[in-house]
Formats: structure tokens, C-alpha cells, sequence
């Protein structure tokens, strides 16, 4: 399977590395990164080793006797604990990954796809070497090999293709798997484990009448990001969960490219998080319904005791709207969920069922809650060195691109807002400048965000003029939509969220399901929404990636890069 990709490109963005835009961080170009990290660091003594490698591989999914061709990770644990690999035999998700606090681990990837690829451990901390960058994306055949010390708290996390311009279909045919990380703290609580530590992956594809997946279709799908109409759990439709009358955790993981869920329970009952993305929260936080944006994880408390046996709970992902922009709902609206061009479909925002827990054994006792599960240090203003000063992250579009920041995506390219001191701690603030002057005004904008780094007014930047003002048919459409945006390094927590201008209807819909507590790597961001977070740039210099995880927004360029130096 080839997707498409400009090699043209590539190979300029290649060279580049050595050329213009040297000169803005050269410390990172004296050598070529791939072939630096190709071998093993001698030095570096790991606890842990995988051989992991990526393929296309036939795997049955959907259960009318039809293989479908994927990409699929595999591993094979060369050293370390047994448990550290478990793979999902006739799936074509990769294998979950079990670290500890402090071990030392070493993944040797090797590329044996038809394509350039890259892995990235999203949410885990290490160095840039080890982030599974764009820049590193090899070559079929070739070898990367990752070595990190596993600093993260107990948590889950995803693993998944970063490649260069291929992010959206790699992830999408198959590369992405889930990630865990235990620490002495978590083992102390007594939480449920072995069978009663269950995943939870949700993932939307769209099938053809031959049973293979089919991608993006146009740019209406690019732009707006892929939606497919089959939601699968860890790999399957129709998922159904054998549960016993006790307590559980189920890691639950949205590897959607860009669909976002609003997980409910049909009858109403709460929903309870113990754990937030990338680590356990500090006690357990419990919503109405929790919204999930493509690349969130919620570790969830689900507690069958007392349930009769025999019945059964649907877990759903609710109505919601607002997270598109407010013409394509109508549209939606209109074709009864279908998105146009191949009819039917499942539309964001509309009401489905995702698993089903048939509750089958009644067991005596199971584990409490613990009132508290670990001490987070809280960050606040005083923390930051930036307060009044906020780093910028601009939801902006030009030529109906959305893009962070007002610039397309570059591999090796920062401006002067994105460099970054290591060990500071920062304020950030995410928002939508204003709407009216994007499209038209996109160029005088870039050429403000340019001039803002030379100390230029920082916070000014695209806010003048009235704010939620008239809005194109087309320009401004981005800043109409939900972005989840993440962050690679360290965890960030959020400081405020403050709804902007949008539909109070709407924003109803999804306004109690975010959990803003604890450490997090991606928030969802409504339209109009200003966010402010806090992230400290400790331990690691070099290049560190923002941008929006709609991964087909990611691919049109919607992505920077941190400059930690
Ligand atoms: Cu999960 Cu840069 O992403
Ligand atoms: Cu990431
Ligand atoms: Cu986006």
C-alpha cells in the first residue's frame, strides 16, 4: 500500500535541514539524525529491550470471513519482564506495552513497510532522539533505535506512526497500540489488575463492500478530518465485555484519526476517572459523561458489584454538537448523519453505542476506591516565568489549511515565540485570534507572528478588533471546529478554560464532560475557546512538537515545533 506522498517534497524538506534554516538552530544539524541513531549507545545499559518492527499484514476484523489488509506493529521482547509485551493476536493493533518507573528502555524499530515511517510514544517524556519525530522517519528496511528512561508516573499512554506527512493513514491502517506504565505508588493502591485491568481502544474505520479500510476520500475529509461509520474496541466491531459483579480498569483510549466521543452509560449512571492521559489523577473525578478528543486517555473506575447477573450496560457515545463548524452540522442534520458523497455514515456528534458489558459471574467482594490515588504537585501562576507574557498557540488558517501559530508545519524550523529555555516552566495560552481577518488577513498575520518573538506584543497577537465577528462561508471554517491539541515533552496541566463565543446550546452539550485536573498531553479545545495551560520544559533540549492530534489536520500541516534550548 502506498499512500501518497511527495517524495519531491521530502526530499526538500530533507535538504533544507542543511540549508536556509540552519542557521536558526544549528546546534541540532551537525549531524545527519537518522544515522546517529541507527545503533545502540554503548553507554546506555537498558533493563528492557523490544525488537519492534511495523508490516502490512492481512488480519480477519470484521467477523464475515474477510481479511483486511493493515499496518501492524509487532514486538518481541528481547530482555526485560515477561508481562512487558502482550499482544493482540488476530487484531492488527499493536501490542500493549507495559514499562516501570525508572527502567531503562531500548526499542529497536525496524521499518518493514512499503513506506518511510517512525514511532512516537505519546505522552512519555524522553528525549527528543527517542520522541519518534518527523525528521526521523526512516526508510523501508532501515533501523531506528529509541533509548529512553521510563521518568513518567503510572499512566497510559499511546504509541503510534509519526511519519512525515503519513500520520493520518499509518495510524488509521493500523499503527498505534497502547502503552502502560506502573510505579511503586500505584502499586500500593491495590487497584484492579491482571483481568480486571482491561483496554479500552476505540477506533472509527470505514470498510468497503471487500471488507478493506477505506481513507480519506477528498479534501472535505481532510479538512474537516476522517470520520469512518464502524467503531471498533481494541480492534473489533460490536465489542462486547464478559464482567464480573466488581470493580474494574478499563484504560479507555481514543485512537480515532478525528473523531471525538462523549462516553455515557445508557441509563444515566456517572462515570468515574481515576486516571487522566498520562497519569492517575489525584482523586478520582467522576462526570455526567466524559469527553474524549482523539489521543485522550481516561483510565475509568467501572464498578459492576451489585448489578444483578445476566444484565448488561451500553457504554455510548452520546449526542453533542458544536465541534464542527456550524455548516456541516446542517449538513449533517439535514442527510440524517450521512456526510454527503457516500450517504449513510456516522456523523460527529451523533448518539452510537460502544461496547456492551454483559455482566455474566457474581463474585464476593471487590476492591474500594481509594479516596485519594497520588500527589500531584499543583502548578499555578507562581510557578511560571511567563505569566503576563503567555507562549502563544493560535488555532489559524490560511488558504483553508488550519495551521498552529499562523505557518505551515516545517521539520527543523522555529520562530522566536517557539524557543524555549530548558528548565523554565511556562504559561501557555491556546486560542482563536479573531476570526473575521483569517483568511484574507492571513498573510499580514504571519508577518505579526514573525514580528512578535523581535519584542513584539506578544499577547496582542491577532486579537485586536471584535471578537466573533462575521464569518465567511469558508474562511474562518477551522476556527468553527473542536481541535485537540497536544503536546509532545512533558505533561502540562490546565490552568483556565474559558468559553469564548460560541453557541450556548451547543456548548451545553459537552461543557461537563472535561476532566481539566491532573497531568494531561492533548486538550480538546472548543470553538472560540481560550485555554491557558502550564508546561515545564525540564530534563530535555531540542525539538518538541505541538499541534492538533485530527491527525488529517496534523498532516495538512497543522503542527510546530518547541525549540527547547
Ligand atoms: Cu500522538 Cu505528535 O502525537
Ligand atoms: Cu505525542
Ligand atoms: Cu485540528
Amino acid at each position: 500500500m502506498i499512500h501518497s506522498i511527495d517524495y519531491g517534497r521530502r526530499q526538500f524538506l530533507q535538504y533544507s535541514a542543511f540549508g536556509a534554516a540552519a542557521a536558526m538552530i544549528p546546534e541540532l544539524l551537525l549531524a545527519n539524525p537518522k544515522s546517529a541513531s541507527s545503533v545502540p549507545t554503548p553507554g546506555f545499559k537498558p533493563d528492557v529491550e523490544i525488537e519492534f518492527s511495523a508490516r502490512e499484514v492481512l488480519v480477519p476484523i470484521l467477523n464475515n470471513g474477510a481479511e483486511t489488509r493493515v499496518q501492524k506493529y509487532f514486538a518481541k521482547l528481547l530482555k526485560g519482564p515477561e508481562n512487558t509485551v502482550q499482544s493482540f493476536e488476530d487484531s492488527y493493533l499493536g501490542p500493549a506495552l507495559s514499562f516501570v518507573k525508572g527502567q531503562k528502555v531500548r526499542i529497536y524499530f525496524y521499518n518493514n513497510l512499503y513506506e518511510p515511517s517512525i514511532v512516537h510514544w505519546h505522552g512519555m517524556h524522553v528525549p527528543q532522539k527517542s520522541d519518534g519525530h518527523p525528521m526521523y522517519s526512516i526508510e523501508p528496511g532501515e533501523r531506528f533505535v529509541y533509548e529512553f528512561e521510563v521518568l513518567n508516573n503510572a499512566g497510559s499512554s499511546f504509541y503510534h506512526s509519526h511519519a512525515h506527512n503519513l500520520t493520518g493513514p499509518q495510524v488509521y491502517f493500523g499503527l498505534a497500540g497502547l502503552l502502560k506504565v506502573t510505579d511503586e505508588n500505584e502499586k500500593a493502591l491495590g487497584l484492579p489488575d491482571g483481568e480486571y485491568d482491561r483496554p479500552l481502544v476505540i477506533q472509527d474505520k470505514q470498510f468497503n463492500r471487500n471488507g478493506q479500510l477505506q481513507y480519506v476520500r477528498g479534501m472535505r475529509d481532510r479538512m474537516i478530518g476522517f470520520l469512518g461509520d464502524t467503531i471498533l474496541v481494541n480492534g473489533k466491531p460490536n465489542a462486547e465485555f464478559s464482567v464480573k459483579t466488581r470493580a474494574y480498569r478499563f484504560r479507555v483510549l481514543n485512537g480515532s484519526n478525528s473523531r471525538i466521543y462523549k462516553l455515557g452509560w445508557d441509563d444515566g449512571t456517572p462515570l468515574t476517572a481515576i486516571g487522566s492521559a498520562v497519569s492517575l489523577l489525584e482523586k478520582p473525578e467522576t462526570r455526567p459523561y466524559i469527553m474524549l478528543g482523539p489521543s485522550e486517555r481516561y483510565d475509568l473506575w467501572l464498578d459492576f458489584s451489585g448489578r444483578p447477573v445476566g444484565s448488561k450496560l451500553v457504554l455510548y457515545s452520546l449526542p453533542f454538537s458544536g465541534t464542527m463548524p456550524p455548516m456541516f452540522e446542517r449538513m449533517q442534520r439535514m442527510r440524517g448523519g450521512g456526510m454527503g458523497m457516500m450517504g449513510g455514515g456516522l456523523a460527529q456528534g451523533e448518539k452510537f453505542p460502544i461496547a456492551i458489558f454483559n455482566i455474566t459471574e457474581k463474585v464476593g467482594d471487590s476492591p474500594e476506591l481509594p479516596a485519594r490515588l497520588a500527589s500531584l504537585k499543583k502548578l499555578s501562576e507562581s510557578d511560571v516565568d511567563n505569566a503576563d507574557n503567555p507562549l502563544p498557540i493560535a488555532i489559524t488558517e490560511r488558504h483553508m489549511r488550519p495551521l498552529v501559530n499562523g505557518r505551515p508545519f516545517s521539520l527543523d524550523e522555529v520562530m522566536e515565540i517557539e524557543k524555549v529555555k530548558l528548565g523554565s516552566i511556562k504559561k501557555i495560552k491556546i486560542f482563536h485570534p479573531h476570526e473575521a481577518h483569517q483568511e484574507q488577513g492571513a498573510s499580514e498575520q504571519s508577518h505579526d507572528m514573525e514580528g512578535m518573538g523581535h519584542g513584539g506584543g506578544r499577547g496582542g497577537m491577532g486579537m485586536r478588533g471584535d471578537r466573533g465577528g462575521g464569518m465567511g462561508m469558508m474562511g474562518g471554517m477551522m476556527m468553527a471546529m473542536a481541535h485537540p491539541i497536544h503536546l509532545h515533552g512533558q505533561q502540562f496541566q490546565v490552568l483556565s478554560r474559558k468559553e469564548g463565543h460560541v453557541d450556548r446550546q451547543d456548548y451545553e452539550t459537552v461543557r461537563h464532560g472535561f476532566i481539566d485536573v491532573g497531568w494531561k498531553d492533548t486538550v480538546l479545545v472548543m470553538p472560540g475557546e481560550e485555554i491557558e495551560i502550564i508546561k515545564p520544559f525540564q530534563d530535555f533540549k531540542g525539538l518538541f512538537l505541538y499541534h492538533c492530534h485530527n491527525l488529517e489536520h496534523e498532516d495538512l500541516g497543522m503542527m510546530r515545533n518547541f525549540y527547547v534550548h
